[in-house]
This record gives structure tokens, C-alpha cells and sequence, in this order.
């Protein structure tokens, strides 16, 4: 499987170690800036690697007979470069949020399933432990009814991490808390209260970084189509350091606290049932030392086996455009100043700015 990398920035290092480790054949690697390759390959401790470098990834398509592109450029930027490698015939793994607005998510999952390819996103924490366990309660029926899930995001971003990058912070490329830096936690309410959302009520604002024109604290309320509620809380207005990504599950019969930096600890797990008691004796997930966890590696065994087996993958362009619809859900919540139904026609983080 030839595999080439666009973007060689923050995001990464969490890719490029993981085709290689799964692996995918790497010809070739890709940004506008050759320091931001040269640094990837030297903080990876991959500099021997026998890749060709470009800083124009069209040529890079044409000149390299690619089987998948990763894509982890700014945000703005991956329905363009997604669609231009779809059409292709390449199959495309590409970072959240998939695209930042419904008609370009939906533009790549219907070129994806035209040209048969994959289309895969980084929704890397749907694969953590602690997700893995939750589901597995969630599937055996342990909690009774669902009553609510509860999504607090409460992280730290000051100017210097805005000023790392022009995209960031902006409606144009990036969105703001809820898009960036929340979206893993709206990827799992969607997948712990129920696929199916009829209702989504929102408020945004922001508070502590006046230099952008995003938000950077948003609350508010989701109807599942089954009754069950989801509330949530994100922002990245936290002094000094990350406090938690907490996730809050409450049933008649179970109660979930998942807790840490990107609810990867499991705080409470309190059932009816002794047998899903009993799973917990079972968690033990692998150490992580990064807010990004580490399941990015186990997206990429996922990929490779979707692609040898020519079968369905999990994470795929209809779960990454539910998670980016729920965020632009309330964003259209806060714009029109009531609750908004779902699913979403149209709607995009450049329709805030008008
Ligand atoms: N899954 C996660 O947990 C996670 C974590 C962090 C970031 N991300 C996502 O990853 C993406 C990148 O984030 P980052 O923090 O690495 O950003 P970054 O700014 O550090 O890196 C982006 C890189 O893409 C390059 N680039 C931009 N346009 C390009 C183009 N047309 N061709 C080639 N290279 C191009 C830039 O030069 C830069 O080096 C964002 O969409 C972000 O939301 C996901």
C-alpha cells in the first residue's frame, strides 16, 4: 500500500511512526514548508526513511502512483486536498475535523463511494479503553435506560498556542473551542447517547482571547432521537493547563464517570449488573503522556485492515461528519438564537462570520 503524508506539522507525529509500524509503504511526504518535513522525520527518529519530499502535494499525486494520502494540514484545507485524491482513486485517512462545512462532508463521502475508496478520520479516541468498555456496557443493556451524557471539556490554549499558526482560531480554516478542541468529546456523546440526534440548542461565546474572532466556550443541550439527553460544556479559556475532558453517563441501572485529559480514565464504573462490574478488572490501558492519547495507532491497524480485507471502516466519513455536524449544529443554534433540528442540510463554520 503506497502511502504518502500531507502536512508534517504538530499532528504528525502521531501519524507517520504509525503507517510505518502497520506497515504501510511510505514513498513520499509532504508540506509547504521542507523544515516542517525535515523536523517530522527528525522528531520521529525516522530520518533514514527512503521517502521523496514535496511541497506541492498535486505534483506529489501525480509523480507518486499512491495508493492512501493521510491528510493533516489546517483544517480549511482538507476537503480540498481530501477531494483531489478521492477523484483519484486514493484512498484518504484525514485528520478531524473532516471539513468544516455539511456540503464538503458530504461532497467526500459521496466521491469516496463512487470511486469505491476509503474514506477514514481521526476520530482516534472512539478506539480508547475507555470508550471500548463503555460501548461494551452500552451493548449488553447494563445501564437500563439512559437518562443523560454529560461532555465536559475544560483545556488550555493561551495566545502563544493560537499564534502557533494563522489558521488557528479562525471560521475560515480552523472553528473555534468546540470544532478544534471539543470534538472528540461531541464524537463520543454522539456515540455513547445514540447516532440518531432530533434536537441540538447551543450558546457560544468569547471570553478570554479577544484577539479571535472564534469561540472559545460553548454550552448547551442535545435531544437524542430515544429520549435520552446530552448536555455539554467545552472551552479552552482553563488558566495555565488542561484540567479534563470529563464524559458522564446516567442510567437506572449504571453510572460512568470517564475522567483525565481526554477521558481516558475510567473515575466511576458502578453497575447492577456484577458481570459489568466485573469487566473493569480487565482495564488496563496502555500508558500516554500526550493530550492526543494514543489511539491514532490503532487507527491506522483499523485502516490497513479495512484495506486488505476490502471491508468497512469504523471510523469512517459518516462518523466524521456526525461529529463535525454536531458542532456546526450549535453553532447555527447560537446564530439563530433557538434550537436547531437535525439532520443539517447545510451549514458551515464560514456561515458564522456573516
Ligand atoms: N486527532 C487529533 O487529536 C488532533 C490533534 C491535533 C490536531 N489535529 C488536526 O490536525 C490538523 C493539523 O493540526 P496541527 O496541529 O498538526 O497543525 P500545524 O499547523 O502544526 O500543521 C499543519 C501543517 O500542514 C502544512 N500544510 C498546510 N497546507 C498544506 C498544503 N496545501 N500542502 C502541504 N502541507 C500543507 C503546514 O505547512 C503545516 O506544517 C488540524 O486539522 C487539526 O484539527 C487533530
Amino acid at each position: 500500500m503506497r502511502y504518502a503524508l500531507i502536512g508534517c506539522g504538530r499532528i504528525a507525529a502521531q501519524h507517520l511512526p504509525f503507517a510505518v509500524e502497520s506497515g504501510f509503504e511510505v514513498v513520499a511526504l509532504c508540506d509547504l514548508s521542507e523544515c516542517a518535513i525535515d523536523s517530522l522525520l527528525a522528531s520521529t527518529g525516522l530520518e533514514r526513511l527512503p521517502v521523496q519530499r514535496f511541497t506541492d502535494y498535486k505534483e506529489m499525486v501525480e509523480r507518486s502512483a499512491l495508493d492512501v494520502v493521510a491528510i493533516a494540514t489546517d483544517s480549511g484545507s482538507h476537503s480540498e486536498i481530501a477531494l483531489y485524491c478521492l477523484k483519484r482513486g486514493i484512498s484518504v485517512l484525514v485528520e478531524k475535523p473532516m471539513a468544516l462545512s455539511i456540503e464538503d462532508a458530504d461532497a467526500m463521502i459521496a466521491t469516496a463511494e463512487e470511486q469505491g475508496v476509503l474514506l477514514g478520520v481521526c476520530q482516534q479516541n472512539r478506539l480508547n479503553d475507555s470508550t471500548l468498555l463503555v460501548k461494551e456496557a452500552l451493548d449488553r443493556g447494563a445501564f437500563g435506560t439512559l437518562s443523560h451524557v454529560s461532555v465536559q471539556v475544560r483545556w488550555w490554549r493561551d495566545k502563544s498556542y493560537y499564534e502557533q499558526a494563522p489558521w488557528r482560531g479562525t471560521w475560515e480554516r480552523d472553528g473555534g473551542a468546540l470544532m478544534n478542541q471539543c470534538i472528540h468529546g461531541f464524537d463520543l456523546m454522539r456515540l455513547f447517547g445514540g447516532e440518531e440526534i432530533i434536537e441540538v440548542s447551543g450558546h457560544i461565546a468569547n471570553r478570554t482571547h479577544p484577539y479571535l474572532e472564534v469561540e472559545d466556550v460553548g454550552v448547551g443541550y442535545v435531544r437524542f432521537a430515544d429520549g435520552t439527553i446530552g448536555t455539554f460544556e467545552g472551552t479552552t479559556s482553563l488558566y495555565e493547563r488542561n484540567l479534563e475532558e470529563r464524559i458522564t453517563l446516567i442510567g437506572e441501572s449504571g453510572t460512568v464517570v470517564l475522567a483525565g485529559e481526554s477521558a481516558q480514565d475510567i473515575e466511576v464504573w458502578h453497575f447492577k449488573d456484577p458481570e459489568v462490574m466485573a469487566l473493569l478488572d480487565h482495564f488496563n490501558p496502555p500508558p500516554t503522556d500526550s493530550v492526543y492519547g494514543n489511539s491514532h495507532r490503532r487507527v491506522y491497524h483499523l485502516f490497513k485492515e479495512a484495506w486488505e480485507k476490502k471491508g468497512p471502516l469504523a471510523l469512517d466519513g459518516r462518523c466524521g461528519k456526525r461529529a463535525m455536524e454536531l458542532v456546526l449544529a450549535i453553532y447555527k443554534s447560537h446564530r439563530e438564537r433557538g434550537p436547531v433540528s437535525l439532520p443539517l442540510d447545510s451549514f458551515s463554520t464560514e456561515g458564522m462570520r456573516l
